[in-house]
């Protein structure tokens, strides 16, 4: 999953647009401009404005650490799954989204910086992951609603990024997708059969996680267009195609539907379909919890962080075992 935070770090000094140099550097830019203008992909190995670079490096770095902080809430559930077969899609389910992390960190590599670095910074807390995983799981259900809700609004964040100008980040998200489709369907498939074939206890159960879970799920998409600065840069050089309030537009009017055949209630009495407008509208979205939860301060920051941090350094040892195997490894292959 996800990508909501990555218009909301642009603020940090040292992001400015830089000057440009030279004459050299003017003709690059246009280049690039022109190059962006036609609808060509760019490549590692291409040259690109600092900006640019660093904007992506921003964003794909962010969207890995939310792939891998994402799998801590669901991880969580694992061994409490109530048959074998939801333990067996889940233990899936969440090895991709650890897949998913690797396939990023690679994309953000070729903007070069390390993997080392990037961890570095969501274990020092410097980089920012998406505030969906800053929620507790607190019943079987969220398992299924944040299979229908948080991954069915990645899906709906990250098709458009399969376009992305930057051609490596483009491409892992081709295949991230598919499987992002697959996680909103079984977490769908889990709902339905609680509110098919379960108890009142078990209905009860899933509209209480869906209240929990809904306005979270709106927030994915990131402040309202008027509020992302920068957005309009992210648009301009094809690395963002469609804007917050539009994909979270789509993911509403597609939700209601699904909300109605599931049999659950969604937690907002304003929203209603609006004739006119040909889509659903909605009530005031609590901005300020979103700050707040980015800024650090939702109920599992602390926890997840620091989930994330004794597993790296207990995987310590795992490291330094591969990298002493692969130095003896070294001159076997030489000599080869
Ligand atoms: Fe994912
Ligand atoms: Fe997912």
């Amino acid at each position: 999953m996800y990508t909501q935070a990555m218009d909301t770090m642009g603020k940090e000094a040292g992001d400015a647009r830089p000057a440009l140099r030279s004459a050299e550097e003017l003709r690059r830019q246009e280049e690039f401009d022109a190059r962006i203008d036609a609808g060509e992909f760019i490549e590692a190995k291409d040259w690109m404005p600092d900006h640019y670079r660093k904007t992506l490096l921003r964003q794909i770095s962010q969207h890995a650490h939310s792939e891998i902080v994402g799998m801590l809430p669901e991880g969580n559930w694992i061994t409490r799954a109530p048959t074998l077969k939801r333990k067996a899609i889940l233990l899936a389910k969440v090895q991709d989204e650890g897949g998913h992390g690797l396939y990023l960190y690679a994309a953000a590599e070729t903007l070069g910086t390390s993997r080392d670095q990037m961890l570095d910074a969501l274990h020092t807390g410097k980089a920012k992951y998406s505030s969906i995983f800053n929620y507790p799981t607190l019943t079987w259900a969220d398992m299924g609603t944040i299979g229908w809700l948080v991954d069915g609004a990645a899906i709906m964040n990250q098709v458009p990024i399969c376009r992305c100008s930057y051609a490596p980040y483009a491409r892992a998200m081709v295949r991230i997708c598919r499987e992002e489709s697959f996680h909103q369907r079984q977490g769908y498939d889990a709902l339905l059969t609680m509110m098919q074939k379960g108890t009142e206890a078990q209905r009860a159960m899933v509209q209480d996680a869906v209240n929990r879970w809904w306005w979270p799920s709106i927030m994915m998409f990131g402040p309202p267009d008027d509020q992302s600065p920068n957005s309009a840069q992210s648009m301009r050089w094809g690395i963002k195609r469609v804007s917050n309030d539009t994909l979270r537009q789509k993911f509403i009017d597609a939700t209601v539907e699904q909300a109605r055949v599931l049999g659950v209630t969604l937690p907002d009495p304003d929203l209603k379909w609006n004739e006119e407008r040909q889509s659903h509208d909605h009530g005031a979205i609590d901005w300020a919890e979103f700050w707040r939860v980015i800024a650090g301060d939702g109920p599992c920051n602390q926890e997840r962080l620091g989930a994330r941090v004794k597993a790296w350094e207990d995987g310590a040892w795992v490291r330094e075992a591969a990298l002493a195997h692969a130095a003896k490894q070294a001159p076997v292959k030489a000599a080869a």
